[in-house]
């Protein structure tokens, strides 16, 4: 190992340098070494428990157009669909049954009022349902000040929305001219004011992205002060503008995993005591890859609840896993992989991160 890269090991503080040389480490030894530092400031700061999220993804309509997206407006070769209020209160009861602590309901975007209070009344059914136990995160874009509150009242204490990524301009490249970065940032600010626990993340690996673009990432994720992050490899979807923007794939996504998972302990190692996702995408590229991201610091798992009927419409990059599961499966074959490398899942509890109770405390 270079001694440099063990010098940053052995640091509490890192500064953009250290990020960006821990993000730029190609040999095998050095990064098992960053794993393993990784993993004891997991060890450390949030144990050894995996939490479930169950995830629904309750519709592929989408009013927008993102360059990388498997579900954006203009791909016609995606049949379009909404679950039924039935269908997710039936993933709803799935989850309460088997203990999860929390649901994610995920979509396209839209901002319709029919969508705004279909979303309203399925956040109070969700509580009812559940009695109150079940905590609801929602995952469905840019909304307005005022449709953020309607759902916060309705129950939904926590809410994921990705930056993708922190730079301004390769944001633009990533998105048409009608998506803008302020105003994304600007919604990430409105969820804080209301009062969510907010989480936020970006893709690794993106075209044009460099590693200092990925260092910045952390520290914008440190400044906004978020308690969970989600993050994953950039995955090609071959009916997307960035179709072919990595041409050797198949030769680069060894190393596009390997990235994500360098990211994953980087940001663990400098943010501590956040909830980070071990995401769908890793295991899109590597069948243990969600495995991995918890052995390189992530604490966070999103079974997926849809349907298997429903599964093949939510494609938002290619070769994602588990299409013609269900949630019995995949909550159980989840759990093996977590008991496989020594972890516990915590059934009954929200885990919400640490960080955010610590913050509370002030
Ligand atoms: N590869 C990886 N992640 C993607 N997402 C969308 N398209 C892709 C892709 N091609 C991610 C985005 C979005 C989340 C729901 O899925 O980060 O915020
Ligand atoms: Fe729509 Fe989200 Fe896909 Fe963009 S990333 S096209 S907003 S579903
Ligand atoms: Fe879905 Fe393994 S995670 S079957």
């Amino acid at each position: 190992m270079r001694p440099d890269i063990e010098r940053i090991l052995a640091k509490d503080e890192l500064g953009r340098d250290d990020l960006v040389a821990l993000l730029d480490i190609s040999d095998p030894d050095e990064e098992s070494a960053l794993f393993r530092r990784a993993y004891e400031v997991k060890r450390k700061h949030v144990g050894m428990k995996v939490y479930f999220r169950g995830l629904i993804e309750l519709s592929n309509l989408c009013v927008k157009n993102c360059f990388y997206c498997g579900i954006r407006r203009d791909n016609r070769a995606v049949k379009r669909y909404t679950l039924t209020e039935e269908e997710v209160l039936d993933a709803v009861r799935f989850a309460h049954a088997a203990r999860y602590g929390s649901v994610v309901i995920q979509s396209g975007e839209r901002q319709d009022e029919e969508f705004v209070s279909f979303i309203e009344r399925l956040v109070k059914r969700v509580k009812e349902v559940s009695h109150n136990e079940l905590g609801i995160t929602l995952s469905l874009g840019e909304q307005s000040e005022s449709t953020y509150r309607r759902w916060f009242d309705a129950g939904a204490h926590r809410y994921l929305l990705r930056i993708e990524t922190s730079n301004a301009t390769l944001y633009k490249t990533l998105h048409p001219v009608d998506h803008d970065y302020e105003a994304r940032l600007e919604a990430l600010r409105t969820l804080y004011r209301i009062g969510y626990q907010v989480g936020t993340g970006v893709m690794i690996g993106l075209p044009g992205q460099t590693t200092e673009d990925l260092a910045d990432d952390i520290a914008f994720f440190k400044k906004m002060d978020v308690a969970m992050i989600g993050m994953g490899p950039f995955i090609p979807h071959h009916e997307t503008p960035l179709a072919g923007s990595i041409p050797d794939w198949k030769e680069q996504k060894e190393l596009q995993l390997r990235r994500a998972l360098r990211m994953i302990a980087a940001v663990r190692i400098h943010l501590k005591d956040v909830n980070i996702a071990s995401t769908t995408a890793l295991q899109a590229i590597d069948h243990v890859g969600r495995e991995m991201g918890l052995l390189a610091g992530a604490n966070i798992i999103m079974p997926n609840l849809t349907d298997t009927e429903y599964r093949t419409g939510y494609q938002l990059y290619d070769d994602k896993p588990c299409m013609d599961e269900n949630a019995t499966m995949c909550t159980a074959c989840l759990e093996r992989r977590i008991t496989s490398i020594g972890e516990t899942v915590g059934y009954g509890e929200w885990g919400d991160s640490p960080h955010f109770i610590n913050a509370k405390k002030h």
